[in-house]
C-alpha cells in the first residue's frame, strides 16, 4: 500500500456486525440513509482517479447534524458498552470524493460516512455576503445560488461541479481564484462540527471580527477528516465581478513567464484574479483528450510534431491571465496596456485575448482540463508542491531528466501563488517507480524549503511525508490535538500523521 507505513489493518478496529448496521438504521434507515448494496457502495470505495480502493460494507448519508452525532457516538462508544477492546474505524468523511490523495476513501473496511445528503443552503445575508450552508453542498450549486444576489463563492476549481463545500474546508482547497480571494483560512467565517464522541461544536457565526478564545475554525480547516466531521460552513462571499477578461499567451521560458507574472500584478493590480501556468506536455493532454479543446494559438505549434518546427515559435509554456472587476472599460484598458507592455518587452511570443465569455471559457477549459485529461494517459503520478516560484519549474526539467523508465512529465500549476502540480505518466503502476519518483520530489521540495503538499493534502498517499516539510515537534503537536479531539482514533485512520514510531 502507498502510504506512510500502512501495510496492515490496525487490529484494534472491529468488523461491522450486524447489531451496528441495526442501529445504523434505527437512526438513518428512515431516510435511505444506510448503503449496503454492493453496487451502489462501489462509487464510495473509489476514489476519483481510481487509484485507491478501499472495501467498506456500510456507507451512511446523514441529513442532518443530530443524526450525524447518534452515528460517531456509537462508533465510539461501542468499546464501553460491549466491554470489548475494539471500535468500528470511520473513514471520516467523504464529501464529493473528488480528492486527489486517497483521503475520501476507505483504506480497509471503514464505515463512509457521507455529507451527499446534507445539501441545504440554511442562509444568506445579501448585505454582508456571508453564506451558511449544509457540508453536503455542491460547490458549483453554491455559486449559481449566491449569483442570484450578485455574489461568488470565493473559491474556484476543475472540481467544481462534484466537490462539496465541506470537502473544500477540510481540505483547505486552494484553486484557481486563492490569488485574488485568498485562502479558506481567511474566507470561512464559522463551521459546525461533531466531534468523534458525537460532540457539536457550534461555531457557526457569521462575524468578520471575533476574539474571543482560540480560533478553533481554524483547526478544522485542511484537517482532512481526523479531527471531526464539518456539518455547516459559514463563508464570506465577495460580489460577482461584472467584468470578466481572459488572455492567454504564449511565452519562451518560465523566467519570460515569471516577469509576466511582475508586469500583471504592477499593470493590473487590483483587478488581477487568476495567473495560471501550464507546459506543452500539459497542453497536448488536454488538445489530444478532452473533447473540443482547441489550441487557442496554434501559431505556437503545440502539435509534437512541431518540434521539428522553428525553434522561435514552439513556446514550451503558457500562461492565463484572468482580470475581474466591476467596470469593462476600466479593465480593459488596463489589460491593454498591460499586453503592450509584455509583448514589446518581448516576454511574449504570441497572444490572444478571448472576445466573449464563450472564448474565455474555452481558455479556462484547457487548464482546467488538465487533470481529466491525465486519466486518460496510464498510471498517473500527482504531486502537488509549494516552492518558491523562481524554482517551481526547474523541479519539472530535472524530472524530465532523470534516468528512469519510460516516462512522461507535465507541469502546470497556479504560477501566481507558487503552486506546481507536477504530473508523472507511466503505462502502469510500479512500486518501484514509485520508490524512485518519491525521494526524488520531496527531497528537492525539502532542499528548496517548498511544502509537499501544497492544496491537495496529504491524505493517504503523503501520510508519511509530513517530515519532509515539517519539523518533528509540530508533528508532536498535531499528534496532542487529534488524541485531544478524537482520542480513539476512529476518525480517519492510517491518514494525514505518519504511524507513531515503534
Ligand atoms: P472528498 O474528496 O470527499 O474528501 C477529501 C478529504 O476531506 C478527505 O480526507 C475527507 O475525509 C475529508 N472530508 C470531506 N468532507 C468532509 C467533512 N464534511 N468533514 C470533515 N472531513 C471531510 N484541490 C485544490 O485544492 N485546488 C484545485 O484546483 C483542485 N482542482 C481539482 C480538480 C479536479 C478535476 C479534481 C478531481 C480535484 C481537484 N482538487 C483540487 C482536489 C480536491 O481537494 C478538491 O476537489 C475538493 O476540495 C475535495 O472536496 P470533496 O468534497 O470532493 O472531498
Ligand atoms: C488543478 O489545479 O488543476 C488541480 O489542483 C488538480 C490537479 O492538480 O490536477
Ligand atoms: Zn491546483
Amino acid at each position: 500500500r502507498q502510504a506512510g507505513g500502512v501495510t496492515q489493518r490496525d487490529p484494534r478496529f472491529s468488523v461491522v456486525s450486524d447489531s451496528d448496521l441495526q442501529f445504523f438504521e434505527s437512526v438513518l434507515g428512515d431516510t435511505g440513509g444506510v448503503v449496503t448494496d454492493p453496487h451502489e457502495l462501489a462509487p464510495f470505495n473509489k476514489d476519483w482517479m481510481g487509484k485507491y480502493e478501499g472495501a467498506a460494507r456500510v456507507a451512511l448519508k446523514p441529513k442532518t447534524r443530530e443524526q450525524a452525532a447518534a452515528v460517531l457516538r456509537h462508533c465510539n462508544e461501542r468499546r464501553l458498552a460491549r466491554g470489548v477492546g475494539l471500535v468500528p474505524a470511520l473513514s471520516l468523511l467523504q464529501g464529493g470524493n473528488t480528492g486527489l490523495v486517497g483521503g475520501s476513501v476507505p483504506v480497509y473496511d471503514e464505515v463512509v460516512l457521507s455529507t451527499a445528503a446534507m445539501n441545504q443552503v440554511l442562509a444568506f445575508d445579501a448585505v454582508s455576503g456571508a453564506l451558511t450552508a449544509q457540508a453536503g453542498c455542491i460547490l458549483e450549486n453554491l455559486d449559481s445560488h449566491v449569483a442570484e444576489h450578485g455574489y461568488c463563492m470565493p473559491l474556484d476549481l476543475g472540481a467544481k461541479g462534484s466537490c462539496h463545500i465541506g470537502g473544500n474546508v477540510a481540505t483547505n482547497a486552494g484553486g484557481l481564484r486563492l490569488l485574488r480571494y485568498g485562502s479558506l483560512h481567511g474566507s470561512v467565517l464559522g463551521v459546525e462540527a461533531v466531534l468523534a464522541d458525537g460532540t457539536v461544536l457550534d461555531l457557526l457565526t457569521t462575524l468578520r471580527k471575533d476574539n474571543t478564545g482560540y480560533d478553533l475554525k481554524q483547526l478544522f480547516i485542511g484537517s482532512e477528516g481526523t479531527l471531526g466531521l464539518i456539518t455547516a460552513v459559514a463563508i464570506h462571499c465577495p460580489p460577482r465581478p461584472s467584468a470578466v477578461n481572459v488572455c492567454y499567451l504564449a511565452v519562451p521560458s518560465f523566467e519570460a513567464a515569471q516577469q509576466v507574472f511582475v508586469a500583471a500584478k504592477q499593470q493590473l493590480g487590483e483587478v488581477l484574479s487568476a495567473f495560471e501556468f501550464l507546459d506543452r506536455e500539459s497542453l497536448l493532454i488536454t488538445l489530444r483528450h478532452l473533447p473540443g479543446a482547441k489550441d487557442p494559438l496554434p501559431s505556437c505549434q503545440a502539435r509534437r510534431t512541431a518540434r521539428r518546427g522553428p525553434l522561435s515559435r514552439a513556446a514550451p509554456l503558457y500562461v492565463l491571465v484572468e482580470t475581474s472587476g466591476s467596470s469593462a472599460a476600466h479593465d480593459g484598458e488596463k489589460l491593454g496596456g498591460f499586453l503592450e507592455g509584455v509583448m514589446a518587452a518581448g516576454l511574449v511570443l504570441d497572444g490572444v485575448l478571448a472576445q466573449d465569455g464563450g472564448q474565455a471559457r474555452a481558455m479556462w477549459h484547457l487548464r482546467e482540463g488538465i487533470t481529466e485529461g491525465l486519466r486518460h494517459r496510464g498510471a498517473i503520478y500527482k504531486y502537488d508542491v509549494s516552492l518558491p516560484i523562481g524554482a517551481m519549474y526547474r523541479l519539472v526539467e530535472d524530472m524530465r531528466e532523470a534516468d528512469w523508465p519510460p516516462i512522461r512529465v507535465a507541469g502546470y500549476g497556479h504560477l501566481g501563488d507558487g503552486n506546481l502540480h507536477l504530473n508523472v505518466s507511466a503505462p502502469a503502476y510500479s512500486e518501484e517507480l514509485r520508490q524512485q519518483i518519491e525521494p526524488f520530489v520531496y527531497e528537492w521540495t525539502a532542499q528548496h524549503r517548498g511544502s509537499v503538499s501544497a492544496e491537495h493534502g496529504l491524505g493517504l498517499m503523503k501520510a508519511g511525508c509530513i517530515g519532509y516539510s515539517k519539523p518533528a515537534a509540530a508533528v508532536a503537536v498535531m499528534r496532542q490535538v487529534k488524541a485531544a479531539l478524537d482520542p480513539r482514533g476512529i476518525l480517519n485512520p492510517y491518514k494525514v500523521l505518519p504511524l507513531p514510531a515503534e
